[in-house]
């Protein structure tokens, strides 16, 4: 079994990790940390589990943790739901005391020795783990993009044998991916937003990363340009 951690598990992505990996056969899920005001409650007390399956009652008397480095000592693995303010100390000190970092945080996607990977599109990139060996790193970091961006490069990974130059993109983006605070209910009800801040930027420039060639060394970016136009519209998920 390879123990890991949950980082902001009582978070809207946070909660989905932690459904995925309890009881998984190959994960015994170790370590759940949060912000100051969740350590030291017992995972069922400090998060409001919002999600449309059961509780996972099994890790419900897991105790809460500070989010440093030293409460994730007895871990192999991390799985980071932080906001991308605070997981790039945190990442970066597992990354060198030897723990692996799956982040959904943005900090380090556009990182040049960083993977940042749709696994049905570009595996490969998992090669720039050892870019950040050979600087010493003993664990590593690897990120998934932006939710909307992953939907648009499984579209696209089957286009890739034709050349196309300029692509458009427009997205109606679900409530959840703003996380649990995100949008007030009377901002949405009913309504459409046509602005996610930061969305479409996010989007342009890492599908180019993803669509793009790891040559070994580095990412040569896909040689098209893109263009996006994110929405969010009044539906949980998806
Ligand atoms: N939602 C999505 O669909 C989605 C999709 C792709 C990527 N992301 C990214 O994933 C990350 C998490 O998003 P989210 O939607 O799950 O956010 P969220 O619901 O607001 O959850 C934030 C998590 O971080 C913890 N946290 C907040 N302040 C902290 C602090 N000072 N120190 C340590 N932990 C702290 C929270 O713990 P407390 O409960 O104790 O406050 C909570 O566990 C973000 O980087 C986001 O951009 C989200």
């Amino acid at each position: 079994m390879i123990s890991v951690g949950v980082l902001g598990a009582t978070g809207a992505v946070g909660q989905r990790f932690v459904q995925l990996l309890a009881g998984h056969p190959n994960f015994e899920l170790s370590v759940l940390t949060a912000s100051k005001r969740s350590a030291g409650k017992k995972y069922r007390d400090a998060c409001s589990w919002r999600l449309e399956v059961p509780f996972p009652e099994d890790v419900g008397d897991i105790i809460v943790s500070d989010t440093t480095v030293e409460s994730l000592k007895k871990v192999d693995l991390v799985f980071s739901a932080l906001p991308a303010d605070l997981a790039g100390d945190v990442e970066m000190q597992c990354a060198k005391a030897g723990i692996g970092v799956c982040s959904n945080a943005s900090t380090y996607r556009m990182e040049p020795d960083v993977p940042l990977v749709v696994p049905e599109v570009n595996a490969d990139h998992l090669g720039m783990i050892d870019l950040q060996r050979d600087k010493g790193t003993d664990g590593f970091i690897v990120t998934n993009p932006n939710c909307s961006t992953i939907m648009l490069t499984c579209s696209l990974a089957p286009l890739r044998r034709f050349s196309f130059s300029d692509l458009r993109v427009a997205t109606m983006q679900a409530i959840s991916g703003a996380g649990f605070e995100g949008i007030p209910g009377m901002a949405i009800f009913d309504n459409l937003i046509p602005y996610i801040g930061g969305e479409e930027e996010k989007m342009e420039r890492e599908t180019l990363k993803i669509m793009g060639t790891f040559d070994g060394a580095e990412v040569q970016k896909a040689p098209f340009s893109v263009s996006a136009c994110c929405n969010r519209v009044p539906v949980i998920d998806g």
